[in-house]
């Protein structure tokens, strides 16, 4: 049975890859800040089996102890989703070093930990797979939001390095780039914005698709990069928005 820590799985992007990972029948733990919601989310009735784990992926230990609960939940690890991400949206001059660094600790330096301690077990897996998800922000820039795109930005470089240093051993290494997805994230930039609803209609109207993506419309990228139809893929990013970066 394949073994997925899903990192950040309580709620949007991440609850629905854990609902597609645990209908196609893998065992997964779920790991989030918000251990209640992640209870829940393992408690759901589908094929395979669940465990949650409540962590701050953003301390140094945390990604470390989310991989060891996953591999005693699952007698192995084959594949790391890495999900978790903070958005901080304030103009320039209110940013203290703590806002930047809290940043940074969880969308870049916990993907980084979780590949570091994943690693050993990744290598002994048959499928083995580093999945990240990053963002359209890592490809433009908003007012606001410096630390969220350098971050995403980075991720994207990160996972060339670790497909270099790992794809020799046969772990595939990826980021995802979703765009605008339909979830509580992003309320902090609806919150920067001066008229929120004008702002929303201006962006759907900008998507070629004319409409947010659902988280669901994010998992079937996923569980293409954590299966042996993406065998030949690694230190890639790949956008899924709707068409949003395309015009
Ligand atoms: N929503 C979007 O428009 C959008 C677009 C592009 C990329 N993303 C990325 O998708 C990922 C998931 O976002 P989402 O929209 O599903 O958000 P969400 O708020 O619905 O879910 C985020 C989850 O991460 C958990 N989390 C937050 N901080 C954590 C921490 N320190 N330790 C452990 N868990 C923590 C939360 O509890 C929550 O369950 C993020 O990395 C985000 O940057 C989102």
């Amino acid at each position: 049975m394949t073994s997925v820590l899903v990192a950040g799985g309580a709620s949007g992007i991440g609850r629905a890859a854990v609902r597609g990972f645990r209908a196609r029948g893998d065992s997964v733990l779920v790991a989030d800040l918000d251990l209640a919601r992640a209870q829940e989310v393992a408690a759901e009735d589908l094929p395979g089996p669940a465990a949650a784990l409540g962590v701050d992926l953003s301390t140094p230990s945390g990604p470390a102890a989310a991989v060891a609960a996953a591999v005693e939940h699952g007698g192995s690890l084959d594949v790391v989703f890495g999900n978790a991400g903070l958005l901080r949206a304030a103009p320039l001059a209110e940013w203290t070093v703590e806002d930047w660094d809290r940043t940074m600790a969880l969308n870049l330096r916990a993907p980084f930990l979780l590949a570091q301690a994943a690693a050993p077990h990744l290598r002994r897996s048959p499928l083995a797979r580093l999945i990240f998800t990053s963002s359209t922000g890592a490809l433009r820039g908003h007012a606001g939001m410096p630390a969220y795109h350098a971050s995403k930005a980075g991720l994207n470089n990160l996972v060339r390095a670790l497909a270099d240093e790992l794809s020799p051993d046969g772990v595939r290494v990826n980021t995802v780039c979703p765009g605008w997805v339909d979830t509580p994230f992003n309320d902090a930039f609806w919150q920067h914005q001066d008229d929120p609803a004008a702002a929303l209609d201006a962006l759907t109207a900008s998507i070629p698709l004319r409409r947010q993506a659902v988280p669901e419309d994010i998992v079937g990228l996923v569980l293409f990069l954590a299966s042996p139809a993406s065998d030949y893929i690694t230190g890639q990013s790949l956008v899924i928005d709707g068409g949003y970066t395309a015009v």
